[in-house]
């Protein structure tokens, strides 16, 4: 019976290829794995350099392991509450970096460094920003997505963003949820549209009443010492007075006392 045998021999030729391709499969994998952060997806990207993708990963933070060779860098609908210092060092070809879609409150100073030559475009849309901190732009010159955060808007961001080099149209996504003071009437205003804003006005007459009150305690405190002075220097001099005028008298010093009481 021939069949069993070619049967067989079939059967492990298949297996065989089957093993073979699984191997080979493997082995993309790994290479492909080998140049890319472990949780995120990578493919070359036309301009050179590789575009990770990382969206919607649940991530906590930003990943550590990524290829010094990325160029778009998709970090999306994920978990991010904060970004520290040098998160993206290292990266000199980042050209497009997304952080749409976070928790991001907060980006501490130097965010962003190394980025300065390379990146073109970043997106902070969509998250729990409420104010801009410079140091963490460092420099950045890139067009940036700033819309859908809760913008406070008061004296520091104004004063932020005369600090920032963004490219300046990316600055009227910030739209202000809420002000200070509150009656500044910016609340759902783009902060750089709300023609004549200024709200470190108000800080700068606080400031002053504040200059005044305590150069008016300064006065004060000058003055009752003043006052003080005189008073107690009055009171020595009659004293020292009654004293010479109670020593036992002789003609000329009697006379004398005389004469310097008439002159007090
Ligand atoms: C990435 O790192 C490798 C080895 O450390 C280096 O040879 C390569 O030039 C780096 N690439 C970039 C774009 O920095
Ligand atoms: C900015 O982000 C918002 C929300 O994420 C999006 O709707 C909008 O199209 C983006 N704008 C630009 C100019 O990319």
């Amino acid at each position: 019976m021939p069949l069993p045998g070619n049967w067989l021999l079939h059967h492990s030729a298949a297996t065989r290829l089957l093993l073979l391709s699984l191997v080979l499969m493997t082995f993309c994998i790994h290479r492909v794995t080998a140049n890319c952060s472990r949780s995120c997806y990578c493919s070359e990207s036309p301009e050179g350099g590789l575009a990770v993708r990382c969206s919607g990963l649940h991530l906590p933070e930003v990943p550590r392991d990524l290829p010094n060779d990325t160029r778009h860098l998709y970090l999306d609908y994920n978990r991010l509450t904060t970004i520290p210092t040098d998160a993206f060092l290292g990266l000199s070809l980042l050209s497009e970096l997304d952080l749409s879609h976070n928790d991001l409150a907060q980006l501490e100073p130097g965010a962003f460094r190394g980025l300065a030559e390379s990146l073109e475009f970043l997106d902070l849309s969509s998250n729990r920003l409420m104010a801009l901190n410079p140091l963490a732009f460092e420099g950045l010159r890139s067009r940036a997505n700033l819309t859908h955060n809760p913008w406070h808007c008061d004296c520091n961001l104004q004063t932020a963003m005369t600090l920032l080099d963004l490219e300046p149209a990316s600055l009227a996504g910030v739209v202000c949820r809420t002000s200070e003071p509150e009656e500044a009437g910016v609340q759902g205003l783009p902060f750089l549209l709300a023609a004549g804003a200024d709200l470190c006005v108000a800080v700068k007459k606080t400031t002053d009443v504040a200059m005044l009150v305590t150069m008016f305690g300064w006065f004060a405190m000058v003055i009752s010492y003043l006052v003080y002075y005189v008073r107690h220097n009055q009171e020595d001099a009659r004293r020292h007075m009654e004293y010479l005028k109670s020593l036992p008298s002789r003609q000329g010093r009697s006379e004398h006392s005389s004469t310097l009481s008439t002159v007090v």
